[in-house]
């Protein structure tokens, strides 16, 4: 039963928590968004700078919510891989001042495991083998979870991140980042059947498309032609239709392909995380079609759908109760494939 203080700071948000087992006792999550928002999207260097300023008020108040104390803590956490560089240094740099100085053990880890075991915290009696859906500002992928720290890769997008298409379609309509909650609260004013859009097929040189891939690029494009049409012809731009229909037309695509590759591998469960998992649109789909076709889906809670730390604890906790621990000489890395996060350990019990 290990009692882990976690730290996550690959992106825009500057977050501890402290995680027994699958047990949140407290989760602090100080976002950078208002600021980076002025730019549009988030600056490297803003990013890291701010959680310098953030990380060591974020750790007392982690302390102060759960009662506890050093003594109470098993391991020091930290995600080491991927995302911004300098942001992960911070993480992982206050990670590893702390377990030197309180004489605890270090664990680097990755954060699409951390989106993985966000999905632990509203069922805690799940279990291996189940399917993830992925989908984050940065990944939209189909991983088949083994075990702890066995995860192999099915699909994938092949150009933009589902996340990513909901912030540039928000930003090419004249909304504010992030688009995700911004086009989903649109979208629930909108009529999704008003605009027919492409769901993003991968054609396969035999025929046929690839069942699990995925992209999001073309039906970007077009919206944006969508929207240069809708301008030249004047009038009000139907802002909340096209959401709308845009949304429909990501959770249509997403859901098939869970959907097909949950039957395909014979994985009764599906679980979803990352940011993407709050949309309300997939939620309804993917529940639907889960239910027609007898597959159980877990969303994470929302809270912790985005970048949180206590995924990152509940991640940190199992690989600590199964003896994993990292080097100190650990680093950060700006990209990690998932099938290569048990490299992030030393021992293995
Ligand atoms: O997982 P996350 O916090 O960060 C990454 O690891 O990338 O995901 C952030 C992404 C952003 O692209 C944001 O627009 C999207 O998740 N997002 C949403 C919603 N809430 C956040 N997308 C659609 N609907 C939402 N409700
Ligand atoms: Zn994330």
């Amino acid at each position: 039963m290990a009692t882990v203080l976690a730290i996550e700071t690959s992106c825009d948000e500057t977050a501890v928590a402290i995680v027994k087992n699958r047990e949140v006792i407290s989760s602090i999550i100080t976002s950078q968004i208002a600021t980076h928002r002025q730019y549009g999207g988030v600056v490297p260097e803003v990013a890291s700078r701010l959680h310098v300023e953030s990380i060591n008020p974020a750790i007392a108040q982690a302390f102060a919510e759960a009662g506890l104390n050093w003594t109470e803590i098993d391991g020091i956490a930290a995600t080491c891989a991927p995302g911004l560089v300098g942001s992960l240094m911070v993480g992982v740099t206050t990670a590893k001042t702390l377990a030197i100085l309180h004489q605890k053990p270090f664990i680097g880890i990755h954060h699409l495991e951390g989106h993985i075991y966000a999905s632990y915290l509203s069922d805690t009696s799940l279990q291996p083998p189940f399917l993830c859906l992925l989908v984050s500002g940065g990944h939209t992928s189909l991983i088949h979870v083994k075990d702890c720290g066995v995860y192999e890769t099915l699909g994938q997008t092949r150009d933009d991140a589902a996340g990513e298409a909901f912030d540039k379609v928000a930003r090419l309509l004249g909304l504010a980042y992030p688009g995700g909650p911004v086009i989903d609260n649109l979208a629930k004013l909108g009529n999704p059947a008003t605009y027919p859009l492409p769901e993003g097929n991968i054609s396969l040189p035999a025929g046929g498309y690839h069942p699990y891939d995925s992209s999001f690029s073309g039906l970007k494009t077009a919206v944006l032609r969508l929207v240069k049409k809708l301008q030249s012809e004047g009038g009000e731009m139907p802002v909340n239709d096209i959401a709308a229909s845009f949304q429909q037309t990501v959770a249509k695509s997403l859901t098939r392909r869970a959907i097909k590759c949950a039957l395909d591998c014979q994985l009764k469960t599906i679980a979803v995380g990352g940011g993407v998992a709050a949309n309300s649109g997939l939620r309804q789909h993917l529940q639907q079609a889960a239910e027609q076709n007898n597959l159980k889906v877990i969303f994470p809670p929302m809270k912790f759908c985005t970048d949180n730390a206590a995924m990152i604890g509940c991640a940190a906790a199992e690989h600590l109760n199964r003896g994993h621990t990292s080097p100190l000489t650990l680093g950060v890395q700006s990209r990690l494939s998932l099938s290569h996060l048990m490299q992030l350990y030393s021992k293995t019990a």
